[in-house]
């Protein structure tokens, strides 16, 4: 619809049409009328706003949307079309691993690749937006959700951020198979103090501008359509009504013109926090932020004719929403095409088609990390007999925590996935259920949790005991149940269940020679995992296609390089723990113990398990000392720092090579290192090749101790590497 007519719809609609298209409603509530019983009642929701509400959380498929679309735009005054919304987090029916092991293969392409997939599946069912890409910077494994983030790196995450708005918006918003993004939340969700889900962020200016905010901006510069604010507060005024963020920040500074919607209820629980009197002062702040659309607090279509009517909130803003909101609808080409990508026979097509299939089994494999790997346990080798013992051998649940939109029973187990395999002499037990039945997995809809009587628990065990005694070697698949990370999952122990501690103990009893694959949507303390297998594949919740690509990798035919997103703590006591943290005055350099007043632990190392950027293969690499072109760089002018790898193993593979600058000293205290640029090169045995990056000025900027954003001339490290402890180092002066 032209500007002009959108103008002269929008002139013609009354107050309660326009404030109408302010409130999102869940699917259900249009279907039936039963919906208006539950929820909807007891948020003092009138029938009538349902018929003028804009935009629809939770329906999915294309016939069911085609025929709510039909009947609600039947029924409207002016027959507006609704914005269908959904979570779809890592693909619709093509389930892809969770997005901190997208954060873990370092391909953007690849991400961008899944996310344009989710997108065609997703349009075909009907959908119009989905609520991803999430580019939180977290910290804090304890939170549940950093499953779907990409990680601790502020560089990784805005690549990755970039690259799923790309995927899910393509080229045209108005295409059959393409989403509307809503990058989330905003902003510093991540931050929850403890790791406590919904907790307070306290962060300072600085920190939150030059670590959270970057991935924000990058998903809104490749064109994010929506954002969705955050529960957390950020300086004590919660996100969703905190102007200072929403106006100066999103819209001003980062020049964001999107629709903004809340988080589900984020509005109402303004009163929670303290900061709305009541219902009716939430919508009015809501509104003052600039906050779009009510995500199912009912705060606005409670409220907002009576605060216009009450001379106590501007029918200016209340219109400059809904006209942002009509404008998404016909950037979507709604007007002309209500219906956009929904197709029965399409979807039926393309979800879980085969090309779908083999991308999800590609970003698997890339996305998992050969955390150690003594003797060169893996890959597995034909003449070895292997006992595969764990609750993850024939566990078809490893989608993650926000596949809802998919079905676990469309994914192969592990057993299954060996079926392909010839000439290797392998036995299958189960050996333990993932969660013994104490430990209880809250409110997690329909889904009912194994419980397996203690008998017949005992009954599994002594048989993996048996059956890892009769084998060369043992692989463990343990890990997380797949409801243990996500939303509302915090945790104050990250270790793997208790009854699988058990059983890694009594396997590791009658035979050492252990692999383990992991499952887990966060970093965990794996200490006990590490004194007991020569061999650790993470694999996080790797989808779909995970069995086939675990088996892939098993046997050498995938060969891992996946790298450490977010570090894995040597225990719980040493969070937050991140690479790019600050030097203080008092660096403790391991090996120089003698040093007591440092900064560090007397119990505990100051080092993760495993840090960013970490990851082995089947393979070794070489790489050569830093070389710069040059010793000094101006302004406009860049120096190219190179090295040489080489694959010194005897089996090809892949090496994502991490560039991190340090400047040495500055107005403001600088991270040790920081993330400038990745490569990912795939070397054949004894191949080698020259890797080069760029530095440019625009690589060394931050917030100076004057608040301006800029470099400043001084001494720079450069750093080219295999994981972000890499030594090898050069260092330039900026002029
Ligand atoms: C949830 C989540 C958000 C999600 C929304 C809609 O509470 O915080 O990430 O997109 O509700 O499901």
């Amino acid at each position: 619809m032209k500007e002009q007519e959108l103008q002269q719809l929008f002139d013609s609609m009354s107050l309660k049409e326009k404030a109408g298209q302010l409130f999102q409603l869940a699917g259900g509530m249009l279907a039936d009328d039963t919906a208006m019983m539950g929820p909807m009642q007891d948020m003092g929701i009138e029938k009538e706003d349902i018929q003028l509400a804009g935009t629809v959380l939770g329906s999915m498929g294309a016939e069911k949307i085609r025929e709510i679309q039909d009947a609600y735009m039947e029924n409207h005054p002016h027959h507006i079309p609704l914005i269908f919304m959904l979570d779809i987090i890592n693909g619709y029916k093509t389930i892809y691993p969770i997005p901190l092991a997208q954060g873990a293969a370092f391909s953007p392409k690849l991400t961008e690749a899944c996310a344009a997939m989710a997108a065609r599946e997703g349009a075909a069912a009907g959908l119009h937006v989905t609520f991803s890409p999430m580019v939180d910077l977290v910290r804090d494994p304890r939170w549940g959700r950093v499953m779907e983030s990409t990680g601790e790196d502020v560089y990784l995450n805005g690549c990755m951020a970039e690259a799923m708005v790309k995927g899910y918006q393509g080229a045209d918003l108005k295409g059959a198979e393409t989403l509307a993004a809503c990058v989330k939340h905003f902003a510093g969700y991540g931050g929850a103090e403890a790791g406590r889900d919904y907790n307070t962020v306290e962060v300072s200016e600085r920190s939150f501008r030059d670590f959270y905010l970057p991935a924000y901006q990058k998903a809104i510069d490749a064109g994010s359509a929506l954002v969705m604010t955050s529960f957390n507060t950020i300086n004590g005024i919660p996100a969703t009504v905190n102007r200072w963020l929403m106006r100066s920040v999103l819209r001003e500074e980062m020049k964001f013109d999107g629709v903004l919607i809340s988080d589900f209820g984020a509005i109402g629980e303004t009163v929670c926090h303290g900061v709305a009197e009541n219902r009716s002062d939430a919508a009015r702040k809501g509104i003052e932020a600039g906050c779009d659309i009510d995500m199912m607090s009912g705060t606005y279509p409670e409220n907002l004719e009576q605060l216009i009517e009450d001379g106590r909130l501007d029918i200016k803003l209340v219109e400059e929403s809904a006209w942002r909101v009509l404008q998404l609808k016909n950037r979507l080409g709604l007007f002309e095409n209500p219906y956009k990508g929904a197709d029965q026979g399409k979807e039926r097509e393309v979800c879980l088609c085969r090309e779908h299939q083999e991308l999800a089994r590609k970003m698997a494999q890339e996305s998992f990390v050969l955390l150690k790997n003594e003797e060169e346990l893996l890959p597995l080798k034909k003449e070895r007999k292997t006992a595969f013992i764990g609750p993850y051998v024939e566990n078809k649940y490893m989608l993650g925590g926000w596949s809802f939109t998919g079905d676990p029973q469309d994914a192969r187990t592990i057993r299954e996935a060996c079926g392909e395999l010839k000439g290797y002499d392998i036995t299958f037990h189960k050996g333990c259920p993932v969660l013994s039945s104490d430990v209880k997995l809250e409110g997690f809809g329909n889904y009912t949790q194994e419980t397996v009587p203690a008998k017949q628990q005992e009954e599994m065990l002594s048989q993996a005991i048996e059956a890892a005694k009769a084998a060369d070697e043992v692989v463990l698949f343990l890990g997380e149940h797949f409801l243990q990370s996500g939303e509302a999952t915090s945790h104050g122990e990250i270790m793997i269940p208790r009854v699988q501690q058990e059983l890694l103990d009594r396997i590791y009893e009658v035979n050492p020679e252990i692999a383990v694959v992991l499952f887990n949507g966060r970093p965990l303390d794996l200490r006990l995992v590490q004194k007991k297998a020569k061999a650790i594949l993470e694999v996080w919740m790797p989808g779909t296609m995970g069995g086939a690509a675990i088996v892939d990798t098993l046997t050498g035919k995938a060969v891992p390089g996946g790298k450490v997103p977010m570090s894995f703590p040597y225990s719980v006591g040493q969070i937050p723990v991140h690479y790019d943290e600050l030097p203080t005055g008092r660096t403790h350099l391991p090996g120089k113990d003698k040093d007591r007043f440092v900064s560090k632990y007397l119990d505990i190392p100051n080092k993760p398990s495993y840090p960013f950027g970490y990851g082995l293969s089947y393979t070794r690499f070489e790489i050569s000392p830093v070389q710069l072109s040059g010793k000094t760089l101006h302004a406009g002018e860049h120096i190219e720092a190179e090295v040489v790898v080489k694959n010194i193993g005897d089996r090809a593979g892949t090496e994502t090579v991490q560039l991190y600058l340090h400047d040495v000293s500055a107005s403001v205290s600088r991270p040790v290192k920081q993330l400038k640029g990745f490569q990912k090169i795939v070397l054949e045995p004894q191949q080698e090749t020259v890797v080069r990056f760029s530095i440019t000025e625009s690589m060394l900027t931050f917030l100076r101790e004057d608040d301006t954003v800029g470099s400043e001339p001084g001494s720079f490290e450069v750093y080219i590497g295999s994981d972000s402890e890499t030594k090898n180092k050069a260092v330039f002066e900026l002029i």
